[in-house]
C-alpha cells in the first residue's frame, strides 16, 4: 500500500492508510512473532543530524525486531558532511546502500529536499520546528489505545508551540479526525503557528488559546505537554525566562478529570514533576513503547513485506 512513498508529513497519509497502520500496529503488538523475519535482507538507512534518544532508537529497533538490519549515523560529524557534501549527495549516495531512509535534519523543509533526490523511500524523523509525522503515528496510536478511538475529545496542547514540531503535526492530523476540540496553552512568545490556527479555523474546528493551564486543565481529556526547545532559541535569555513557564505537578493533577490522560512526545526536562509519573493518567512512557510498534508497521508497508 505504501510501497515507495516518502512520509515527509502525516498529510502524506490518508485516513484509511492511517487506521490499517493503527491496526497492523495493534496486532504486531499481540502477536510478536507477527512478521518477525518479513524485512529480512532489508536495509534501513538511519541519518540523524540532530539527536535523539527515541526516534532513532526505536526505528532500529523495529527494524531488527521486523528481521532487518540498520545503518547510518547517529552524529553527522562523523559523516562526510563535515567536508562539505552535500545533503542532496549524501542521500543520493545512501539510497545506493539501502532500502529506506529515516533521517532527523534541524533544517525545515530538508526531509523534503532529501525525497526529491532519493532513489528509495524518506521517512522524516523531524525536519526543524516543521513536522514529525512518526511522532503523530505514535502520539495517535496511543490516543486510539487508551481511549478505545480517536474522536470526540478535548486535547490540550502546552508549553513551546511555536518550535515543537510534534505539535505542529498532531494538530493539523486532528482537524481530520471528528469532534476533536483543540486548547494551546502558552506564553504569547511560544504561540502555536498561525498557519496551525488558519488550518483549524478554514475546518470551522473549535479551538482556544491562552496562557494559563490552572483555567482549561479541568476541560480536558488529552493533556499534550511539551518541553520548551531550547535549541531553536536564538537568544539563551529569551529561554531561560521562558522554559519553567508550565510545571505539570501533583497539585495541578488535582485540578484535572480523573480519566485525563497526559501525553508528552519526550524528552522531557522540568515541565513535569516526577512525582506525576506515578500517577495513572501519566501514560507518556507507555506512549513512547507505541513508537515502536507503529514504527515497525509503518516500515512493513513501505517495504511490503506485509503477509
Ligand atoms: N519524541 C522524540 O522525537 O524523541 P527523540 O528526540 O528522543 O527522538
Amino acid at each position: 500500500m505504501l510501497k515507495t512513498r516518502h512520509l515527509i508529513e502525516p498529510s502524506d497519509l490518508t485516513l484509511e492508510e492511517l487506521d490499517d497502520l493503527f491496526t497492523l500496529a495493534e496486532r504486531i503488538e499481540k502477536e510478536p512473532l507477527y512478521l518477525r523475519e518479513s524485512c529480512r535482507g532489508k536495509l534501513l538507512a538511519v541519518l540523524f543530524f540532530e539527536p535523539s534518544t527515541r526516534t532513532r532508537l526505536s526505528f532500529e529497533a523495529a527494524m531488527f525486531r521486523l528481521g532487518g538490519s540498520c545503518l547510518g549515523f547517529a552524529d553527522p560529524s562523523a559523516s562526510s558532511t563535515v567536508k562539505g557534501e552535500s545533503l542532496a549527495d549524501t542521500v543520493r549516495m545512501v539510497a545506493c546502500y539501502a532500502d529506506v531512509i529515516v533521517m532527523r535534519n534541524p533544517k525545515e523543509g530538508a526531509a523534503l529536499l532529501a525525497s526529491r533526490y532519493s532513489s528509495v523511500p524518506v521517512i522524516n524523523a523531524g525536519d526543524g520546528g516543521h513536522h514529525h509525522p512518526t511522532q503523530t503515528l505514535t502520539d495517535l496510536l496511543a490516543i486510539r489505545r487508551l481511549r478505545g478511538f480517536i474522536g470526540n475529545f478535548t486535547i490540550g496542547f502546552c508549553g513551546d508551540l511555536k518550535f515543537g514540531r510534534t505539535v505542529h503535526s498532531l494538530a493539523k492530523t486532528l482537524v481530520r479526525y471528528c469532534g476533536v476540540k483543540q486548547m494551546f496553552i502558552s506564553p504569547p512568545e511560544l504561540r502555536v503557528p498561525s498557519y496551525i490556527t488558519t488550518e483549524l479555523g478554514v475546518n470551522g474546528i473549535e479551538y482556544v488559546e491562552t496562557d494559563s493551564i490552572e483555567s482549561v486543565i479541568g476541560q480536558l481529556d488529552v493533556l499534550y505537554m511539551t518541553r520548551v526547545q531550547k535549541e531553536r532559541f536564538f537568544n539563551e535569555e529569551d529561554y531561560i525566562r521562558l522554559k519553567d513557564t508550565y510545571i505539570l505537578d501533583t497539585r495541578k493533577m488535582e485540578l484535572a478529570k480523573k480519566d485525563l490522560f497526559v501525553l508528552h512526545p519526550l524528552p522531557r526536562v522540568n515541565e513535569i514533576t516526577p512525582e506525576v509519573d506515578s500517577d495513572p493518567r501519566a501514560v507518556y512512557f507507555k506512549q513512547a513503547k507505541f513508537g515502536m510498534f507503529i514504527r515497525m508497521a509503518l516500515l512493513a508497508e513501505i517495504l511490503d513485506t506485509v503477509i
